[in-house]
């Protein structure tokens, strides 16, 4: 069967790229990262592109006038390269409905709380600040507000007293760095849909069990 091909958005260091390039390097996967696509041209993300031999493009929003000429040009990258998938991983524009409708239900991000708490910038900070015992990620569908839509995969962290942002970040991360690649998997099997907003998969006790990280 052909396998779904990924097109990966990027701003920055693309640890969770690499997750998703190596999960698709075992030819038995049922996605492959086909394009990667940065806002920015010094994204050290790219040198993990260039290194797996996938294609990628820098796509600057400086260089276009208006909001609509830079999603244009990456919704015609991503056609010109066949993508079913658009992963956003680390990707820090906000994307107008424009984009989100045209890729609506083929475009899915990660964010490092457990949506729909603590959506949008220094995540880690503010579940610190709140006194929460608990934080994670979230793999969701990608609608118009920002960090909102169907969760596909979650996982949980527990926040250990002592914690920086910088731990829980971490401790985070790798949490990340199971929950998009077996989301993409998720999807590429077909065992995913949504229904009135939510996402149902087959199986999901599977993938539940597999995603608490337990304490120490
Ligand atoms: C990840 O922690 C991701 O969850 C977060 O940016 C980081 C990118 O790291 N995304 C957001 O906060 C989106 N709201 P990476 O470049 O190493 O994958």
């Amino acid at each position: 069967m052909a396998r779904l091909r990924v097109g990966v958005l990027i701003s920055g260091r693309g640890t969770n790229l690499q997750a998703l390039i190596d999960a698709g390097a075992d030819p038995a996967a049922p996605a492959e990262v086909a394009l990667v696509i940065s806002s920015q041209g010094d994204a050290p993300g790219l040198a993990r592109a260039r290194a797996a031999g996938i294609r990628s493009e820098v796509i600057n929003h400086r260089a276009f006038n208006a909001k609509q000429g830079f999603e244009a040009s990456m919704d015609a990258a991503l056609r010109s390269a066949r993508i079913d998938l658009v992963c956003l991983a680390g990707f820090m524009r906000i994307l107008t409905p424009w984009f989100v409708e045209r890729w609506r239900d083929r475009l899915i991000n990660i964010h490092p709380s457990l949506l729909p708490a603590f959506k949008g910038l220094d995540t880690h900070a503010r579940v610190l600040a709140s006194g929460a015992r608990f934080s994670g990620c979230t793999v969701h569908f990608v609608r118009a507000e920002m960090d909102d839509g169907p969760i596909i995969v979650q996982a949980v962290a527990p926040v250990i007293q002592g914690d920086t942002p910088e731990t829980l970040a971490a401790r985070v991360l790798e949490l990340e760095h199971r929950c998009y690649p077996l989301a993409v998997q998720l999807i590429a099997e077909g065992r995913v849909w949504i229904r009135s907003e939510r996402v149902e998969i087959a199986n999901a006790m599977i993938t539940n069990a597999i995603m608490i990280n337990p304490v120490g």
